[in-house]
């Protein structure tokens, strides 16, 4: 039997729309709404408090969209509000903290870095998600406060963004193998920290191993689309024009519109 109703994604903004673009290469058949809360963008620098009361009801608005299962395309909302999601949501909820920890322990043989907004580094979520793994090296974090504003701005590899990267990265160059786009705003500036890290470091970006587990989890639930084409909806809490032309740097000609939207409190 084919399950056609939507899976709900949300960020802050566009960043969520690199979990997207991953989600839909996996899962072509299935409908997807993606929620942007460009109003409320960024959360990365405030308490878990204030994210989680966003990321509730960005939930609870995906929700009322009839989804089958919630993906939190947000390391700052996965970090401080997979809890309070799961218990306020009757469908499965999947957050990108896990996976993207499950990806670096595989990769990691030395230290691993771990670079996200200052709330997702201030949570240690990322650290007590690769000791669950049974990780045992050693975590440098270093929060990138600037990076999601400069994504947002779509400065991908801007001389200003590569500048930046230098500064934030030069305390792991060297020191690390592996380092976790700790905020789905980074893989967008994927050249530049690469550059700024030097030769040979791993990036983790989680994308890929979340679509992953959202496939094995609509199997395992006989929730999967069957055929059928996919359809994206995407809507933004403000500004959609200029979120538009961001999101079409990222997802490409088949861009849908973008529609507003209003979360109710
Ligand atoms: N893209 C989000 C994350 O993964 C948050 C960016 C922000 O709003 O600060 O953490």
């Amino acid at each position: 039997m084919s399950d056609r109703r939507p899976i709900g994604v949300f960020d802050s903004g566009i960043g969520g729309l690199t979990v997207l673009s991953a989600l839909c290469c996996r899962l072509p058949a299935e409908r997807f709404v993606y929620l942007g809360d460009t109003a409320r963008l960024p959360y990365g620098t405030k308490s878990a408090e204030t994210v989680t009361r966003y990321a509730l009801r960005a939930g609870r608005f995906l929700a009322d969209e009839r989804i089958k299962l919630l993906v939190v395309a947000c390391n700052t909302a996965s970090a401080a509000a997979l809890p309070a999601l799961e218990r306020e949501l009757s469908v499965p909820v999947i957050g990108v903290v896990e996976p993207g920890a499950r990806v670096a322990v595989a990769r990691s043989t030395g230290a691993i870095g771990l670079i996200g907004t200052e709330s997702t580094v201030a949570s240690g979520a990322y650290q007590r998600a690769i000791q669950a793994l049974g990780g045992s090296s050693p975590v440098r974090a270093r929060a990138c406060p600037l990076f999601v504003p400069l994504a947002e701005e779509g400065w991908f590899d801007h001389p200003v963004t590569r500048m930046v990267a230098s500064i934030y990265l030069a305390e792991l160059r060297g020191v690390v193998d592996t380092v976790i786009l700790g905020c789905t705003h980074y893989p967008l500036l994927k050249p530049a920290i690469a550059e700024a890290l030097g030769e040979g470091v791993h990036l983790v970006d989680s994308a890929v191993a979340v679509a992953e587990e959202v496939a094995v989890r609509l199997r395992a639930s006989g929730t999967a689309a069957e055929g059928g084409d996919g359809e994206v909806r995407l809507l933004v809490t403000d500004a959609p024009a200029r979120i538009a032309r961001i999101a079409a740097l990222i997802l490409g000609d088949d861009t849908p519109p973008l529609q507003l939207v209003d979360l109710p409190a």
